[in-house]
């Protein structure tokens, strides 16, 4: 079975085909990029929104930069001068964008299920895509990176995948976990600080370990995870040197996993706290990658979302 795509909240509502299919239409629209930046006119006369309610340096530009190479108009909201500024309600922004007729709109937000709330209460038929909210999800960036790794690795249930780091604050690590569980990964390891772990409940299928050491054994990519201090109690805060020292990446904790193991990082990278920097710039870094993906991954989304 396969979902149609109108709205993307979060990855745990598609199943491996529709995850697989958008994979592969991200696949084509690199294809059709490759030779320098041609606009493909699949969105032409669209309108596309982005509503971000938080710092965003890839996400909200790869948005738009897709948006555009579909032939979109695209309207970056201006947080700084809107009248959210006035207190106007997220509810009043929403239905004074809408009567604008726009056909989606991306959004960013602190707060855990505000894109969800969005999709309830549109009046419109927009398109409500999630860039990420709270510590809950930023699907496009769990698609971003298991395309990333399906282009070194074409057979998910072959792998040994980790994750470490901030894992109790990360959307990013529970959108990676719900695209490689749905791809039938062979192996997900999440490692941290037990202060940083998420609950074993809410991650079943996953071995959840505090030794860095033996998470990274052997294992074929290993995606690293910023200390997400705005989103973190002060007393959670670990001390950065000793920090560095348990769970950095450095070149000879990457020597442990398996020959040729992609280096993650959904960015922004802190070099010399979870990532040493011969790491970050070495041959086995795809972080740049990463990068350039998902640009090409917000196209096949916003392609499936608003195709006619
Ligand atoms: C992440 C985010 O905002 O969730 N960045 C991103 O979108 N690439 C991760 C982070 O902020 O650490």
């Amino acid at each position: 079975m396969s979902t149609h795509l109108h709205h993307l909240i979060s990855l745990a509502e598609l199943d491996a085909t529709t995850i697989g299919r958008l994979l592969d239409r991200a696949e084509r629209m690199r294809e059709a990029s490759l030779h320098g930046t041609r606009r493909l006119d699949l969105l032409a006369g669209r309108t596309v929104l982005n509503l971000f309610f938080e710092p965003s340096t890839r996400t909200r530009t790869s948005f738009e930069l897709a948006a555009r190479r579909l032939g979109a108009i695209v309207v970056n909201f201006d947080l700084a001068r809107s009248s959210t500024n006035k207190g106007e309600t997220l509810l009043d922004t929403l239905h004074t964008l809408e009567a604008m007729h726009l056909d989606a709109i991306v959004v960013r937000h602190r707060e855990t299920g505000t894109p969800a709330f969005m999709v309830r209460h549109a009046m419109s038929g927009v398109s409500i895509i999630n860039a990420g909210d709270g510590n809950h999800a930023h699907p496009t960036q769990g698609l971003l990176d298991a395309l990333t790794i399906r282009q070194h690795h074409p057979d998910f249930t072959k792998l040994r995948v980790a994750i470490c780091g901030d894992i109790r604050h990360s959307r990013v690590a529970r959108s990676d976990i719900h695209a490689l569980c749905t791809m039938g990964v062979r192996e997900l390891r999440l490692c941290g600080p037990a202060s940083l772990l998420p609950e074993t409940s809410e991650v079943p299928g996953c071995q959840v370990l505090e030794d860095f050491d033996a998470a990274i054994e052997g294992v074929d990519a290993v995606i690293m995870l910023r200390l997400q201090k705005e989103r973190m109690a002060a007393t959670l805060l670990p001390d950065e040197a000793s920090y560095f020292q348990q769970y950095g990446l450095t070149p000879e904790r990457l020597a442990r996993a398996a020959p040729g193991c992609l280096v993650m990082h959904p960015g922004p990278i802190n070099r010399g706290i979870e990532i040493d920097p011969a790491v970050a710039d070495g041959a086995q870094s795809r972080i740049l990658e990463q990068v350039g993906n998902g640009v090409f991954v917000r196209m096949a989304v916003l392609a499936e979302a608003l195709g006619r």
